[in-house]
């Protein structure tokens, strides 16, 4: 998770470009950098480190422009050196990048068979290269920026100067969050809101495969296809953009879509997809029996999915309990184990006693949690950070995906470290995790036919959930999702349990959703969901569209992109959110703040 910024005027930019990248500098600083053009010549400088380090560089030695590009580091692919800072330059292109290009090994194999020499090792190069080749083949700008666009995969928000454009700054979004700010004879580009208050409060949002053209003046914009787009200018109040809607509703609207950006941030913390490579060395799973996992609501459905991946990647067995359950039992618990809280806030009283009293039986304990200073942060030996941000929704949607990222890396880890996964296996399972931030992104886009099933679903009294292998948890987050936000009742089953009990509840009125993503279960599903069909029960299958169809009346489908196994609980995830969050808004409840419930919740 990076930050960018991109301004052009009249006046000089270059304090202005320091003074927006101290406010990114939560989205990361491990290196930062800046690059100006001034008559034609473009002039970079970078350090690594804070922006007080790119301060005393620029101090040493100067530079000026009217139009310039700035970019804040939270490392991913490459060392946070000063080499692979941005601004990344080749020929004519000097530009920033926020996001992951996923087929970068592909291209830059190709632009090196054209003889282009790259000097970092980040997956970013590999972008300006591929754009100074077209337009030394005598593209437009444009042209030459909608070609290299389409020739990436991954998620990306891009700010681009180009040598001899004066005033032009080049910028696209996919899956990473790009807007556009209003000035007066001044115009910018900024990773968010916050990137550009202090020059204005005006903003465009970028909508997901938009490019624009911005100069002094204006800005032109453009959908994924290439067609003039029109996106509307807000007002927002830029002193607390962090923890604003901005174009969203809800906060939870806000925080579903900023799932590819936490996601990928959370990735990189344990995985490095230069190297292919997974990067946890804090504890020796080697050395490990077994893991205990402790959470509650939300955060127990991550850690079962969690247990899944440790088992079938690691062949590392693993517990996971309900902390209030937990801590109450005398619990059995075996030498060698690893004692793990999993929790957004790190404050939950009944997941931090838990963590405590495995401390006390002598266990050697880790916290994934997304608040780094929490009370479990500082509680276990070992902290495994999530990079969710600040989540202000009380129903869990960012943090939740945050935390299944990082045990699913941790679990490749631990598969790497027991010799059960091996160098080829884990580069592609590498490989696998960098590419849900795209497929997330892609998830997202599913929301117009999620909202028009919803119309009928917020007048059930009751839903069901059904999935199979990490399918089933998620079937019991979607479940607590829909009943803790828009009161209707839920449950989540496991799709072969169906028939030894639930099934009674079956009949027109009570609709039944299916995870059902084309694995190896997909079969087995298939016929659960048959069986709910025959009694007319209403199903909605959240499938593949090269999925199989389903006989009988009241089967509807919504189509989920097609992806890995491993990640197919992060990318399945997002329309279960956007079904409950629809849902609620369809009910007109409370969304942000549900009834009866608190984000935090430090009592028993
Ligand atoms: C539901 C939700 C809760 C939390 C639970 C644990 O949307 O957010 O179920 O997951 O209260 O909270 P943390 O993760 O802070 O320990």
């Amino acid at each position: 998770m990076c930050g960018i910024i991109g301004v052009t005027g009249t006046g000089p930019v270059v304090s202005r470009l320091i003074d927006s990248l101290k406010r990114l500098e939560y989205r990361g600083y491990d290196s930062a950098g800046i690059a100006v053009q001034s008559e034609g010549r473009i002039e970079r400088r970078r350090a690594k480190g804070k922006i007080r380090e790119l301060e005393a560089v620029l101090a040493a030695e100067p530079v000026a422009g009217t139009v310039g590009i700035g970019h804040t580091r939270w490392a991913t692919h490459g060392a946070p050196t000063t080499t692979n800072a941005h601004p990344h330059k080749a020929g004519r292109v000097c530009l920033v990048h926020n996001g992951i290009i996923e087929n970068f090994a592909e291209l830059k194999a190709e632009m090196e068979a054209e003889g282009r020499v790259f000097e970092s090792q980040t997956d970013t190069e590999v972008v300006a290269h591929l754009l100074d080749h077209k337009l030394a083949a005598g593209m437009a700008p444009l042209d030459a920026f909608k070609a290299t666009l389409d020739r990436l995969t991954g998620a990306y928000a891009l700010a681009v100067l180009i040598e001899g454009e004066d005033e032009l700054i080049l910028g696209a979004r996919r899956g990473s969050p790009l807007v556009v700010g209003w000035g007066e004879g001044e115009m910018y580009l900024g990773s968010d809101a916050l990137a550009v208050g202090p020059f204005t409060q005006k903003i465009s949002y970028l909508e997901e495969g938009d490019f624009v053209a911005v100069t002094r003046t204006g800005a032109r914009m453009f959908d994924a296809s290439g067609r003039p787009a029109d996106r509307a200018v807000v007002q927002v109040s830029a002193s607390s953009a962090l923890v604003e809607k901005g174009e969203y509703r809800h906060f939870m609207e806000k925080e579903i879509h900023e799932q590819p950006d936490s996601v990928q941030h959370t990735l990189s913390e344990y995985l490095d997809l230069v190297s292919g490579k997974a990067k946890v060395q804090a504890v020796d799973f080697a050395a490990l029996s077994r893991i205990q996992i402790v959470a509650c609501g939300t955060a127990f459905y991550a850690a079962q999915i969690g247990r899944y991946a440790f088992e079938k990647y690691a062949g590392l067995p693993c517990d996971v309990e309900i902390a209030s359950e937990f801590r109450y039992r005398d619990p059995a618990l075996s030498p060698g184990t690893l004692a793990v809280a999993v929790s957004q806030s790190g404050e939950t009283a009944d997941t931090l006693a838990g963590l405590k009293w495995c401390k006390a039986q002598g266990l050697k304990t880790a916290a994934v949690v997304n608040v780094h200073t929490s009370s479990m942060a500082r509680e276990a030996e070992i902290l495994w950070p999530t990079h969710a941000g600040p989540e202000i929704g009380v129903a869990s949607t960012k943090a939740f995906t945050a935390q299944v990222a990082a045990l699913l890396s941790l679990a490749v880890a631990a598969g790497v470290a027991r010799g059960r996964i091996d160098a080829v296996q884990e580069a592609e399972l590498v490989k696998a995790l960098f590419e849900a931030p795209r497929l997330i992104a892609e998830a997202l886009q599913m929301d117009a036919g999620i909202h028009a099933l919803t119309l009928d679903l917020a007048k059930a009294r009751d839903v069901l959930f059904l999935g199979r292998g990490p399918m089933f948890p998620l079937a019991m987050e979607g479940a607590l999702k829909l009943k803790e936000i828009s009161y209707i009742h839920a449950e989540g089953y496991a799709a072969g349990e169906l028939k030894h009990g639930p099934i009674a509840l079956i009949d027109e009125a009570t609709p039944t959703v299916a995870l059902a993503p084309l694995d190896d279960l997909f079969e087995k599903t298939a016929s659960n969901l048959q069986e709910v069909a025959a009694r007319g029960g209403p199903v909605i299958m959240i499938t593949p569209e090269t999925a199989p169809a389903l006989h009988g009346a009241g089967v509807r489908r919504v189509h989920a992109p097609d992806c890995p196994a491993l990640i197919a609980p992060l990318v399945y995830a997002v329309p279960m959110q956007l079904l409950a969050y629809y849902t609620a808004v369809q009910k007109g409840t409370d969304v942000d703040q549900p009834r009866n419930l608190a984000k935090s919740v430090t009592v028993e």
